[in-house]
């Protein structure tokens, strides 16, 4: 008989994604002939606009098939600083750019360089499932920060209760994977202000960027002053914004001395994002009017269902859903069909999908428990179809409990 593997203690703590075990758990009831509505994807249902993939194939015309330097190829992190100079205001130079594999390996990258064992990191509840499982793997603590009495979106004075002499990092996302709550500008700078003057950095996950209603209200913290950029890392992302989630492309904004650290620390793991992947994103963000306007496209398709589907939803006993104000989820409160038939909202998730075949994602691995969250990255006909059958099957629900 085989030993089992050791695997080691950091990795033993750390938990598999729930979010991507819900989607699997959607793909093999439709492997199983299933007629399944999956509403856990936190994915675009767009395809990457064509002029981009055209890029992609310059690039491998070019033969641009070799290893790049592992901060990024120059054309991409020069095009990232310009893009964000002519679209946002921001003034930072191209070598504190440097390219990762996803928003996701920017964030470990950041994380990584900063963490000590012992170290605080804090995070806003609810959060996105990978933000404790990064610190759980530097061998920091997560020291979560309740934000339901401020609607859930975070606060300054929340923030500086917080702090204390251990916390090294805040994590912050915004507009907000699950919630869809979007911190004011004013505020924002006011959290960065107030973990500056305590000397904690800030990690801040703008990987859903421009999905903000109105459009006005898109910020990103590049924009901050130096002496304020000097303690944030900004982690961006091509997935969510240019449908591009497969192409693995993401990036960090920070000061040249973190830059450095990420990349020396890339250069042992990854090395660098796909060359050519690298060059068709740098080609896209110096075509900044079509991708732009690609990107309004996806965004007013967002809107129109979102627009639809929030009124929806509170139509469906028991469902309590305010209106995101970004990203493209539904974060809905279920505390109230809570009872007798539903001891959590694991069993109302569980009863969606084995009666109604709608998947959804539970809102315990976001840390909040009594609540679902609901993707509307899907066709307006499957959504339609989801709130028909929901709300046939929870009729009674709130009456039952
Ligand atoms: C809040 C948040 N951050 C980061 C990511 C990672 O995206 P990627 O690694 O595809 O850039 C996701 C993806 O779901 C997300 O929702």
């Amino acid at each position: 008989m085989s030993k089992s593997f050791p695997v080691s203690d950091r990795v033993a703590k750390m938990h598999s994604s729930s979010t991507l075990k819900a989607a699997q758990l959607a793909a093999s009831l439709r492997d199983e002939g299933h007629d399944v509505i999956d509403l856990t994807v936190g994915e675009p249902d767009f395809d990457t606009p064509e002029f981009i993939k055209k890029y992609a194939w310059e690039g491998l015309e070019k033969g641009l098939t070799k290893y790049t330097s592992s901060a990024g190829m120059k054309p991409l992190t020069h095009s990232i600083s310009t893009f964000y100079e002519q679209q946002f205001g921001a003034t930072f130079s191209p070598s504190e750019v440097a390219a990762a594999c996803g928003g996701k390996q920017a964030l470990f990258n950041a994380a990584c360089t900063l963490l000590n064992p012992g170290d605080d990191v804090l995070i806003p509840k609810p959060y996105w499932v990978t933000f404790p499982e990064i610190a759980t793997f530097c061998g920091a603590n997560s020291v979560f920060i309740e934000t339901e009495a401020t609607n859930f979106v975070l606060t300054a004075d929340q923030v500086r209760d917080a702090i204390t002499d251990k916390t090294k990092l805040l994590i912050i996302n915004s507009p907000n994977n699950p919630t869809g709550r979007v911190i004011p500008v004013a505020e924002m700078r006011k959290i960065v202000e107030t973990c500056a003057e305590r000397g904690v950095y800030v990690l801040t996950d703008e990987c859903y960027l421009f999905f903000a209603y109105p459009p006005g209200e898109v910020f990103t913290s590049a924009v901050l002053p130096k002496e304020l950029r000097d303690f944030v890392c900004v982690a961006g992302s091509f997935s969510k914004t240019y449908a591009m989630t497969g192409w693995r492309i993401g990036y960090t904004i920070a000061n040249e001395s973190w830059t450095k650290a990420m990349v020396k620390l890339q250069s042992h793991s990854a090395t660098h994002p796909t060359s050519f992947v690298q060059y068709a994103c740098a080609r896209a963000l110096e075509n900044r009017e079509e991708t732009v306007a690609a990107v309004d496209h996806m965004f007013k398709e967002y809107e129109r269902r979102r627009d639809w589907l929030i009124p929806a939803l509170n139509t469906i006993d028991g469902f309590k859903v305010g209106m995101p104000e970004g990203a493209f989820y539904a974060f809905v409160d279920v505390r109230e069909m809570l009872g007798s038939r539903f001891k959590t909202s694991k069993d109302i998730a569980d009863s969606m999908l084995t009666k109604a075949h709608v998947v959804v994602t539970d809102g315990a691995g976001f840390g909040a428990d009594g609540f679902l969250r609901l993707s509307y990255a899907t066709s307006m006909e499957n959504l339609h179809t989801a709130v028909t059958r929901m709300g046939e099957l929870f009729e009674t629900a709130v009456h039952a409990a």
